[in-house]
């Protein structure tokens, strides 16, 4: 195959005529400028005999044509520039962030301090995920007795004094007052969102989004999980996301986006994101169950459940099995509240779907599913509704601090944002 400065300089092809170019793997056509060979002319000729050279064969061409070549070629490195801007910002904006190994060994000497604990107690407790003080303190005995094979006097023996070592008792409220007004908050990357919030999603509480299909219950998680892991003057937590995924909804590609709007490095944001999908909901129970020993181990700052009652909607069917449908939902919901007792700096936040309620007149008729047990396991509960176009609107239904009001947001391609 023939070079590009071998045909142009070529008499027997005619001005206009095609061939392909081995310069830049194209096809071209006889006297047209092409930008890579602009670019190789002005980066990398320095002899002056060339720069004469291609001075003389680009007055051949007509002046119009080459000076929007050279506008063209101005735009793409001034592009360049704006990368290379970006590359700096992505650095200085986001990092890795570091595993916990140090903590969970402290946590796991705590526990071995324990009287009576010794080695085979020790394993068999970190193996059933009880391996910090708090774990063994917040979980009621028969639950710590089931997963670990131990006896219920060792396991009384475990908690109480597991509750001396933690100090855990009566406390007076200005304690539990400095320990709110320290709270950390992740922000939703919508301002009125996060107002209506009280500053966006807070730590210690169990976050409920609830509305019909396409009201951005999933764009919310998948935006949290970008924004946990900003610094906490952006907003963040400088943490990583667990998400647990129950309808297959959670998609990268999002995540990508999400993260391009942010001049954030999408990598790392992905790498950042613990990914769990649960196939059905004994499996979702047994993920959450395992995120207690992660939580530690990988930093983690916020657990999301996509949606909480899907799988035990579709697998327990019939009235015979709603009491033990709503039995097994709320043991759910309380290793979720638990994990927050264990673990202050940690945020929930789980969907949920809505059922309509036919024979209700007045008022409306789209409530949360999951009936009086999601309703009194979640701390603070949002519903969201369609609005025009890109717009969305959420309302506190139920929340132990904040006022009932309205926010609207919009989901873009950049994600949520006012
Ligand atoms: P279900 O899981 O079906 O109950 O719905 P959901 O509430 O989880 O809906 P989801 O959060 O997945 O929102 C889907 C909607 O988000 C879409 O219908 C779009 O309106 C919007 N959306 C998703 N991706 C984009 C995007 O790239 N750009 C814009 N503008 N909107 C998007
Ligand atoms: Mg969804």
């Amino acid at each position: 195959m023939a070079k590009a400065s071998e045909i142009e300089d070529n008499d027997s092809f005619k001005m206009g005529q095609p061939y392909f170019c081995n310069e830049c793997g194209r096809n071209h056509t006889k006297g047209k400028i092409y930008k890579e060979h602009l670019k190789y002319a002005q980066f990398e000729s320095n002899s002056e005999e060339d720069e004469q050279q291609e001075i003389t064969e680009l007055n051949e061409f007509d002046e119009k044509e080459l000076t929007d070549a050279f506008n063209e070629i101005e735009k793409e490195e001034s592009n360049y520039e704006d990368e290379n801007e970006i590359e700096d910002n992505i650095d200085s904006n986001i990092e890795d962030i570091p595993n916990n190994g140090e903590s969970i060994q402290e946590c796991i000497n705590a526990v071995k301090q324990l009287p009576g604990v010794g080695e085979a107690t020790l394993n068999k407790l970190i193996k059933a995920g009880f391996s910090s003080l708090e774990s063994i303190a917040f979980t009621p005995p028969k639950i710590i007795q089931q997963e670990s094979g131990l006896g219920d006097k060792t396991t009384a023996k475990l908690i109480k004094s597991s509750m001396e070592e933690l100090n855990i008792g009566f406390k007076s409220a200005v304690d539990v007052w400095e320990h709110r007004k320290n709270i950390a908050r992740i922000t939703t990357g919508s301002q009125e969102l996060d107002d209506l919030l009280g500053g966006g999603v807070e730590t210690g509480s169990v976050i409920e989004f609830f509305g019909e299909f396409r009201t951005g219950k999933t764009q919310i998680m998948h935006q949290l999980c970008v924004n946990v892991q900003l610094h906490e003057e952006k907003g963040g937590m400088e943490g990583k996301a667990l998400y647990i995924d129950t309808e297959g909804t959670f998609r990268p590609e999002r995540i990508i986006q999400m993260s391009e709007g942010l001049d954030l490095d999408h990598n790392i944001i992905l790498k950042n994101i613990v990914f769990g999908r649960a196939y059905n909901s004994d499996h979702q129970i047994l993920l959450i169950k395992e995120a207690s020993n992660l939580i530690k181990e990988q930093n983690i700052k916020l657990i999301v459940v996509d949606s909480l009652i899907g799988h035990f909607r579709s697998e327990y069917i019939g009235r015979g099995t709603l009491a033990n449908r709503q039995q097994t939902i709320n043991s759910h919901l309380h290793d979720l509240l638990r994990l927050c007792d264990i673990y202050p700096d940690l945020a929930i936040v789980v969907t949920n779907q809505v059922q309509s309620k036919p024979d209700v007149f007045y008022g409306n008729p789209i409530q949360a599913a999951g009936g009086n047990v999601v309703a009194h396991g979640s701390t603070i509960r949002v519903f969201l509704r369609k609005g025009k176009g890109e717009q969305r609107i959420a309302k506190i239904v139920d929340a132990p601090h904040l006022p009932e009001g309205e926010a609207i947001f919009s989901i873009t391609e950049n994600g949520i944002s006012d």
